[in-house]
């Protein structure tokens, strides 16, 4: 999380037809030669959303490039979730201060959730900021873009309770050509205590079943073999017709028999919304990935009642054991968070035991921080110190640690279909791929080519990776 994804950058060849011609022609000449460039931070949706972004954008004339240095235009998207993802684009606004001394036509933009939390008093806090939009408002890109040009700064921050830009194919921008994500819904109605989401992203809503599946079918013609349905919260996805009601498991099963050849994943479950129909649906249907993100966040149910979180630590394990008996074969991860308020050392010791009783996979672990306007910050006192929260974070981070590799290790001996998503990072005659529980493999290349799937032997692991060998 909070890490910067990627960069891409577009070329603005046409102004707006609204001008006066000679403007027009002035600025096609000078517009030629500029570019723009978008560099992503956060989760999984916001890749999602600057491909949306760019789609957006390259109907509107512009076209993708990936020198930040050759950008007349650069848009930042950002994350809100925690305080730190913020404090990473501050950092990276001032990194990039220079190229608008270079080039005094350089337009910044400032998109995605920190533009939301932040509105206008982004461009109050940095001049260096020209345009600012929220998440609901890519479709004013175009339009806004032209303002900061025309040198008025540019803000549109309307959240929406439709929008799900169903009708846009966005731009992949995935370097791999294998697997993709697409969205299925938007924002969150959950009100989790400690989370900024439900205010950046706003309220929920479901994407029309028939443009979902028209994508992944595009993504399937095009050679991807792997997609992973994106919602904050998959499990309430529900869509009303004439026709009756589809919910996410009929979604699901719907995207899977697309074609036996494409593996399905889905992110992210909640616990209190994950049904047993969802696990039938996962088990009996091959090529949908036999992994589920369940995040748990806390195992003490005291914790969870102020997290808002709607279950208890029995409620949980129930999950749990459903999961494992429907589909024995599936892997489990988790997301977690120290140091909540009013988090007690046998709170902690409860989520340690809750991760350990579990066995996760794989775990996305988080010191607690306060985000303004949040439950949680208006109701609750951050009453853990600091280095309390570092010392729960290092201590649950070691105990994941031992788990994975534990899980990784009881995969030795056994036999796993690979899909290849290209050379190994350390060495251009192994390649690597992904189970479908969601583990890296690495092994010897031979005459395979990404995209393809191969049954491998598991040999050994790193803590990291499972290595192996083609049979
Ligand atoms: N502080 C720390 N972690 C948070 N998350 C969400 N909000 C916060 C916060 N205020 C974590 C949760 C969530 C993941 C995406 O980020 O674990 O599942
Ligand atoms: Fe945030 Fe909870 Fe919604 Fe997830 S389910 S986005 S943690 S409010």
């Amino acid at each position: 999380m909070g890490d910067r994804l990627q960069g891409y950058s577009l070329l603005m060849p046409v102004a707006c037809s609204l001008l006066p011609v000679a403007f027009i022609s002035q600025l096609d000449e000078y517009s030629m030669s500029k570019k723009v460039y978008i560099e992503t931070y956060g989760c999984q949706m916001n890749v999602a959303d600057s491909e949306v972004v760019v789609s957006i954008l390259s109907k509107a004339g512009y076209e993708p490039t990936e020198n930040i240095n050759d950008a007349g235009l650069i848009l930042i998207n950002t994350c809100s979730i925690r305080d730190n993802a913020e404090q990473r684009i501050w950092g990276r606004l001032k990194a990039i201060s220079h190229l608008k001394k270079q080039k005094n036509d350089l337009k910044i933009g400032i998109i995605g959730c920190m533009a939301e939390r932040l509105k206008e008093k982004l461009i109050e806090t940095d001049q260096l900021v020209d345009i600012v939009v929220g998440p609901d408002a890519y479709r004013e890109l175009p339009l806004l873009v032209s303002e900061a040009e025309a040198g008025h700064k540019a803000v549109n921050v309307l959240l929406s309770r439709e929008e799900t830009y169903a009708d846009i194919s966005p731009v992949r921008m995935d370097k791999n050509g294998v697997s993709s994500f697409v969205s299925i819904m938007r924002g969150c109605n959950n009100m989790c205590a400690y989370c900024v989401v439900p205010y950046v992203r706003g309220a929920e809503r479901s994407r029309n079943p028939e443009s979902v599946l028209k994508e992944v079918k595009e993504l399937f013609e095009m050679g991807y073999r792997e997609v992973t349905l994106l919602g904050q919260n998959v499990d309430s996805y529900n869509w009303d017709n004439n026709s009756g009601n589809i919910g996410f498991p009929e979604l699901l099963e719907k995207v899977a028999i697309i074609d036996p050849l494409l593996r399905v994943r889905f992110s992210t479950s909640h616990p209190k919304d994950i049904s047993d129909e969802l696990l039938y649906t996962i088990a009996r249907n091959k090529n949908i990935c036999k992994h589920i993100h369940l995040p748990a966040q806390s195992g003490s149910s005291r914790i969870l009642k102020l997290m808002n979180r709607e279950y208890t630590r029995e409620w949980y394990m129930d999950r749990v054991n459903a999961i494992h008996t429907i589909i024995p074969e599936c892997s489990l991860s988790t997301d977690m968070i120290t140091g909540f308020c009013t988090e007690t050392e046998e709170d902690h010791k409860e989520s340690l035991s809750l991760m350990e009783w579990t066995g996760f996979d794989f775990a996305y672990m988080f010191k607690y921080s306060e985000r303004p306007g949040t439950k949680a910050a208006r109701k609750l006192k951050d009453n853990v110190s600091e280095s309390v929260k570092s010392e729960r974070l290092c201590e649950m981070i070691s105990l994941q640690n031992r788990l994975s590799i534990k899980s990784k290790k009881s995969d030795i001996g056994m036999v796993f279909d690979v899909l290849i998503e290209g050379f190994s990072k350390r060495s251009f005659e192994f390649l690597s791929g992904r189970t479908s529980q969601n583990k890296v493999v690495v092994f010897p290349g031979g005459d395979f080519k990404k995209g393809e799937y191969v049954r491998v032997l598991i040999e050994r692991c790193t803590s990291a990776t499972l290595i192996g060998k083609c049979i």
